[in-house]
């Protein structure tokens, strides 16, 4: 067993271990802050003040560290992640992404890309469950493209596999053919036990929610589809029947997602489609840069995972370095890993409710400004009223 593979399984133990010696609450945890490239570092800044707010005034105890991840990276360690990072992040209890690549590394080789050090975060620490929520901000209800009674109250999740899939499947390459043509491949590829732990921790989340399942798969024209299909199915039968369950073909479920959106409240889907459904269904909440996520690996039994938060927007480096772009995707992702990785739900509840109130006073970023005639707020300025309005409702309670 190779040693980040004994991390990884010993990793749950640990845990219950840590929260069991430190039953008062004061545990310290972890969180490897990896901002990455563009925009990332101005983004993640502005989460780490919202963190420090947090451990100061809350019974949070978590310990930050840093390191590089992207194109970063390369330029340091010629790798989008090192070695050394791998294991800081396999002993992390959480990790922070702000957003990796740009044009610099556009020539780097394949493998090499800024994204794939991403990628291996995500295959390596075995985070199958991709959370993506997209909600619908009562103050930006006007600034989707879509019409206010379409997105307004929307309040869904997108549940996306992670490590299989299109992304991971082999045989994949550019091969030469017998007539000497090169033909690219990728394998779409997926096993029982990949289809169904990443159902059982949709349908768990569905339990928490409204109960109700969309699974979106390709079953009319794919084997793989087919299959997905098939385990949904079963896993919902043996374990799951108070949750209503539907399935819907992928193509299909992209049209519904812009029809009528509220019909859905957990979608679940493989890696491929997940990519670019979570993408249509960001654009519903008004802006990407309000998107947060979550990629969990297997939750101990109190439902704690180790997790990488990330928001779902780009590394954006037309305007990185300006002081110009919308940190609440990363905030709200801050937001997911109370919830998912620190055991900490009411501060998650607490933020959330910060973030909507600050958008309900009209501070608003470039990118939320919908052509009204208003002054953007910076970076910074919108990580400051975050942090006030943490102070207010503190001192209201
Ligand atoms: C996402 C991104 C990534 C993906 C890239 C950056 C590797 O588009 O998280 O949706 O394709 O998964
Ligand atoms: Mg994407």
């Amino acid at each position: 067993m190779s040693f980040l593979k004994y991390l990884f399984w010993t990793w749950p133990t640990n845990v219950a271990v840590k929260r069991f010696l430190g039953g008062n609450g004061l545990t310290t945890q972890s969180l490897l802050v990896l901002p990455g490239d563009g925009i990332g570092p101005e983004v993640v800044a502005q989460a780490e003040r919202v963190l420090d707010w947090f451990n100061k005034n809350t019974s949070a105890n978590i310990e930050v560290s840093r390191d590089l991840l992207g194109g970063c990276a390369i330029d340091k360690h010629g790798v989008p992640i090192s070695n050394q990072t791998m294991i800081a992040a396999n002993a992390s209890d959480a990790i922070l992404v702000g957003a990796v690549g740009g044009a610099k590394w556009d020539d780097v080789d394949f493998d090499k890309r800024p994204e794939q050090g991403l990628l291996r975060l995500r295959k390596d620490l075995s985070l199958f469950a991709n959370f993506r929520p997209a909600m619908c901000f009562d103050a930006l209800a006007d600034h989707s493209t879509l019409k206010r009674h379409v997105v307004e109250g929307l309040d869904i999740v997108i549940v996306r596999e992670l490590t299989a899939g299109l992304y991971f499947g082999e045989p994949r390459g550019v091969f030469a053919d017998v007539d000497g043509q090169r033909r690219g491949v990728n394998t779409q590829s997926y096993t029982e036990s990949e289809i169904a732990r990443v159902a059982r921790r949709a349908f768990q989340l569905a339990r928490t929610r409204q109960g109700r399942l969309c699974s979106m798969e390709k079953s009319n024209v794919m084997e793989a589809g087919a299959l997905w299909r098939e385990i949904v199915t079963d896993v919902h039968a043996a374990e799951f029947t108070d949750i209503e369950l539907s399935h819907m073909y992928a193509d299909n479920g992209a049209m519904q997602l812009v029809r009528d959106p509220k019909q859905f409240d957990v979608i679940l889907t493989d890696n491929m489609f997940g990519d670019i459904l979570s993408d249509e269904a960001a654009m519903l909440t008004g802006s990407l840069g309000m998107l947060p996520s979550a990629s969990l690996g297997t939750a101990t039994p109190q439902g704690i995972s180790r997790g990488l938060y990330e928001p779902v927007h780009g590394s954006a480096p037309d305007i990185a370095g300006q002081n110009k772009a919308n940190p609440l995707a990363t905030i709200l992702s801050l937001s997911m890993a109370f919830r998912h990785s620190f055991g900490l739900p009411s501060q998650a509840e607490r933020l959330d409710g910060a973030v909507d109130r600050v958008l309900k006073k009209g501070v608003k970023t470039a990118d939320l400004l919908n052509g009204q005639d208003q002054t953007a707020a910076t970076t910074e300025e919108m990580g400051t009223a975050v942090i006030e309005q943490l102070n207010d409702d503190l001192a209201m309670h």
